[in-house]
């Protein structure tokens, strides 16, 4: 089964063709992230624009790369949500205009889901599973008893941690996105700066707000003491107390749930420091399958909803002309 998968939800114009929920045939992303640059983050006005611009030259050379026409696809995916609403609505209509034109299954598909599916790209997702979902809009740890089953088990009180590195990084005077920028520096600082721990009163539920006004408060109080800010260092300390407030978390719920895979999903998954200590979660728990997205599979693309796509729709998820894009869309169970 090939299934032509269209993902819009943010700044990635993006369309590629998978086959049988396993192999990428292509996967065509267009990054809008040069021009939103200059706003220091995304511009949502001028994402929709520029996916309009891009959406069916996109579309065409996936086609192209795959080898394939559209006689050969036998259904259509789309990220439904959740994103900003203009960036889903053009992938939504472009996705609702070819089922409706080639008389093919329409299946939605949720873009967390799609950031989980990545990592089939790894390995075998064996069930019951449990995903650190960490990207831009998401911090969430996910339980699956079984295949395309989610249940929030741990979510984000404020920020997103993807959101606490970019607002940390333009704090600090760096380019966006913040996740690589401070990525790469903190491999070159030192333990120079102490940041606090965060307490969340469900002991699985995340919390970057107050590590953000940390850093805030660090750079202040250095400056009123004219010292120089070490950015390296600076970036060293967040991103050591950052992942460790993600580490201690999965520790937690491994520790309760019966888990037999563990799967990193979502934009900050490439981050270096939480691949990292997640793979050395192998030395306590040998038995334990980590699973992580290549590199260029935790970004925003196509593919992963081309994968999560296959088992949704195994598992009955269609959609009609009626669907609509949802920026706020619920994980849904099937
Ligand atoms: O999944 P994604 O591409 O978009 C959303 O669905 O949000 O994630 C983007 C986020 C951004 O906040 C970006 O700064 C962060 O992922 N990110 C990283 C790294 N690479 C991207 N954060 C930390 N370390 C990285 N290496
Ligand atoms: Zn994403």
């Amino acid at each position: 089964m090939k299934i032509l998968a269209i993902e819009s939800s943010c700044d990635e114009t993006s369309a590629a063709v998978v086959e049988n929920g396993q192999d990428v045939l292509s996967n065509v992303v267009s990054t809008q992230i040069d021009i939103h640059k200059q706003f220091g983050g995304v511009f949502p006005e001028v994402a929709s624009r520029l996916h309009v611009e891009k959406i069916n030259f996109v579309i065409k050379e996936s086609l192209e790369k795959a080898d394939v026409t559209f006689d050969d696809i036998d259904a259509i995916a789309v990220t439904e949500g959740p994103g900003l609403v203009g960036s889903l609505h053009v992938g939504v209509t472009a996705a609702k205009s070819l089922a409706w034109a080639l008389d093919k299954p329409l299946i939605p598909v949720h873009h967390i889901a799609g950031h989980i599916y990545a990592n089939k790209l790894s390995g075998t997702l064996d069930f019951p599973l449990l995903s650190l979902v960490v990207s831009g809009g998401h911090t969430e740890l996910i339980y699956m008893e079984s295949d395309y089953h989610f249940e929030i088990i741990g979510k984000t009180q404020d920020d997103a941690v993807g959101e606490a590195y970019d607002k940390v990084a333009r704090l600090l005077g760096l380019s966006y996105p913040g996740g690589p920028v401070i990525d790469k520096m903190a491999q070159q600082g030192k333990a120079n700066y102490i940041l606090p721990k965060v307490k969340t009163e469900n002991p699985l539920d995340f919390s970057f707000s107050g590590l953000k006004s940390a850093v805030r408060q660090l750079t202040l109080r250095e400056e009123r003491n004219e010292r120089p800010v070490i950015v390296e260092d600076v970036a060293y300390a967040f991103q050591h107390a950052a992942v460790n407030e993600l580490v201690t978390r999965v520790k937690l719920a491994l520790a309760s749930y019966d888990v037999k895979t563990l799967a990193l999903a979502g934009g900050v998954a490439a981050n270096s420091e939480v691949r990292k200590q997640m793979n050395e979660l192998k030395d306590t728990y040998p038995e334990l399958n980590i699973l992580q997205p290549p590199l260029w599979a935790c970004m925003d693309q196509a593919a992963m909803i081309g994968l999560a796509a296959f088992t949704a729709f195994e598992k009955g998820a269609r959609a009609t002309c009626e669907l609509t894009a949802q920026s706020n869309k619920q994980l849904q169970s099937y």
